[in-house]
């Protein structure tokens, strides 16, 4: 233990001296020129071979246009899915990171767009969004630009819009898709495998992943894969008692023939799982009742037997139970379909069922932010409870999405040391570690110093696997390269960066943090962040992408408190935030009233070390009776949980007791 602390101190002391505005070596290769393979502009006066996907009425338009004099009139759309597509087919080329921006507006209506992509094959259709639902107005053009690879063999492609929920006409204008030609890997550079033998080393797999030189990538570095959908219920049983296998098996084959591990994910989630699996004998939705409980269980226990037995000893490992902790519940549990139906025994059916068809297996349950503590603790009450019933729960998953200043090395120590006392397996199952530090920012190309800050953090949290190897039995990475990270679309959609290998497969920083920390490069200059530009996803005034950062209207230096606000994490709708108030004048602050406005809509729903009243967008929190003293220099923290929609901007100004703060 000793040797442990020592260790500990000494990386944390590496990480407070790592000069970060050093700013990082420039990729291994220097990317090629993208090559653009669709442009639709409109400027010719047609439609350009684009077709409505129903019975809509389309039309060259020059009543507004984004680049030049025309732009493609949508009109007469009786269902928002109804919107312009075009077929791409002959265009795109399985296996290519295409990248597809669109300028889209409303006519006279605000929604919210998303661009997709329809494929067929043999008739069966399937719908990939692109970009997610993002707000559009007739005030301005919005620029919807994502990526996509296709990677199945099809008989039908189209990229289309749509909108979210209303029918109202719209525009588009200036369409293209560009790819950047593949490189080939890195052949003499140390695999990852190699190099961390303690455990496993996985990465999340979509189709696009086991193709060409990204298949190339995948078997030189890692020992393991994990599909990232492929094995959900949405995906292997989307209609009852009907078992699909088609995304899934290609890569379990793929996994299989070149000697990879596989983990399961996953059996029981609250998210991608059809709406009929919560639909009561008349096809209402299920209310709490005893028959409906027997039903869903008996759901439960049909799915696990169906898609276990498919693969049997194939997967070793399986997530069983996906996210069913809710610390800000009484009983730390979340208030899932699944939960609020059958209580507990959801989680013991699952666990009794994997056991029965899967005896040989690796039964895990998996959770996001285990660092956290009172996320930690309930994980750990129910773990600890549901083994003394004799649940045979394996192993626990540790999702491990972080960033590049969240969380702590010695959070993420406590939580391992703390169910190592379960004496459970645990897995490191989706780690990824995000360039941006809240929902607000966001990056066209990442700035070299959150590259840098990012490979130190890869440094330091292998180091803590690898410290922990006698309790940490795989880690897997949520993706392959950055080219395809669900975090581009996750919480809001912006270009991220979150994994060891770049948007052309070359080894980053992130992966000399892994493989041998000597080599995160620092001697290289570019420009650091400051200079590096949040990118414009929008050129109306409602834009749906707000200046980067609090930091930009601070006057640190002047005040006698500084603010610092932080988004710790964001899920749809919600999100986690703490704000720092630090006390910088010369006097103790006897007593406090912080207060802020938010820009975005938000509301407080839950506050600790505080009380909080919201009027409006207005927010005031006075302190609990235990830290209204905050002596010069010193500092004093609260946390809450908030809604969002649309965007959750970060806010510019802080007051205490009146006085404006500086924004740290
Ligand atoms: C993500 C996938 O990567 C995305 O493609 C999908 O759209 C949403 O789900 N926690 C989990 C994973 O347990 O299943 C999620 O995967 C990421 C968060």
């Amino acid at each position: 233990m000793q040797m442990r602390l020592l260790a500990r101190l000494a990386l944390a002391t590496l990480v407070v001296a790592a000069p970060l505005s050093l700013a990082l070596q420039s990729q291994a290769a220097q990317a090629a020129d993208p090559v653009t393979v669709l442009t639709s502009d409109f400027e010719d006066g047609t439609v350009q071979s684009w077709g409505g996907r129903s019975a809509e009425t389309l039309a060259n338009s020059t009543t507004v246009a984004h680049g030049g004099t025309h732009s493609l009139a949508v009109t007469g759309r009786t269902a928002a899915w109804q919107g312009p597509a075009l077929s791409v087919l002959s265009t795109f080329a399985k296996g290519t990171a295409y990248t597809i921006s669109v300028w889209v507006r409303m006519a006279d209506t605000s929604d919210s767009a998303r661009l997709s992509v329809e494929r067929r094959t043999s008739g069966t259709a399937s719908y990939d969004t692109v970009v997610g639902n993002t707000a559009v107005t007739s005030g301005g053009w919005v620029n919807l630009v994502g990526h996509y690879t296709l990677a199945y063999d099809v008989d039908f492609l189209s990229v289309y819009v749509e909108t979210a929920s209303t029918t109202g006409s719209l525009y588009i204008d200036d369409v293209t898709a560009t790819y950047v030609p593949a490189q080939p890997i890195q052949t003499d550079i140390p695999s990852v495998k190699d190099v961390v033998t303690e455990f496993p080393v996985g990465a999340a797999i979509t189709g696009a992943e086991i193709l060409n030189e990204h298949g190339q990538l995948l078997t030189k570095h890692f020992g393991s894969v994990t599909p990232g959908n492929a094995l959900k219920w949405d995906a292997t049983e989307p209609t009852e008692n009907t078992f699909t296998y088609t995304q899934a098996d290609p890569l379990i084959a793929y996994a299989k023939s070149n000697g990879l591990a596989i983990r399961g994910h996953t059996f029981v989630w609250h998210n991608q799982t059809p709406s009929w699996v919560f639909l009561d004998a008349n096809g209402a939705a299920m209310t709490a009742t005893a028959e409906n409980k027997a039903l869903l269980l008996s759901r439960l226990e049909n799915h696990i037997r169906n898609v276990a037995a498919h693969y049997g000893d194939t997967i070793g490992t399986w997530d069983v139970v996906n996210e069913v902790i809710d610390e800000s519940q009484s009983d730390g549990m979340r208030r899932s379909t699944w939960y609020t139906i059958t209580g507990l025994d959801y989680i013991r059916t699952a666990f009794r069922v994997a056991r029965e068809v899967l005896p040989n297996a690796t039964l895990c349950i998996n959770d996001y932010n285990t660092n956290v503590a009172a996320k930690r603790d309930a994980l750990y009450n129910l773990v600890s409870q549901l083994l003394n019933e004799g649940v045979p729960i394996d192993c626990v998953g540790h999702q491990m999405h972080i960033n590049v200043s969240w969380p702590a090395v010695s959070d993420v120590e406590a939580s391992i040391q703390k169910f190592a006392t379960l004496g459970v397996e645990q897995q490191v199952t989706e780690m990824d570690v995000s360039i941006y530090t809240s929902s607000s920012e966001s990056y066209t190309t990442p700035p070299a110093e959150r590259l840098l800050a990012q490979a130190y953090v890869y440094r330091d949290m292998f180091a803590l696997f690898r410290e922990y190897a006698d309790d940490i039995t795989s880690v897997t990475l949520w993706g392959l390269a950055d080219d395809n990270t669900w975090l581009d679309t996750y919480p809001v959609a912006r270009k991220d960066a979150p994994l060891l290998f770049d948007t052309v497969l070359q080894a980053k920083s992130a992966y000399w943090g892994v493989v041998d920390p000597t080599k995160i490069s620092t001697t290289t200059s570019s420009s650091p962040s400051a200079s590096s530009s949040p990118s414009a996803s929008s050129s109306s005034s409602s834009s749906s992408s707000p200046s980067a950062s609090a930091s930009t209207s601070a006057s640190p230096g002047t005040s006698a408190c500084s603010v610092a606000y932080r988004v710790t994490g964001s899920w749809t709708g919600g999100f986690q935030g703490d704000v720092k108030i630090t006390n910088t004048g010369t006097a103790a602050i006897n007593g406090w009233t912080l207060a802020w406005t938010f820009t975005g809509g938000q509301t407080v729903t839950q506050l600790w070390n505080g009380t909080v009243s919201q009027s409006g967008s207005a927010v005031t929190v006075t302190n609990a009776s235990y830290n209204g003293t905050v002596a010069a220099g010193g500092s004093t923290s609260i946390g809450f949980l908030g809604s969002w929609a649309g965007t959750n901007p970060v806010p510019t100004a802080f007051t205490v007791n009146g006085t404006a703060c500086a924004v740290a």
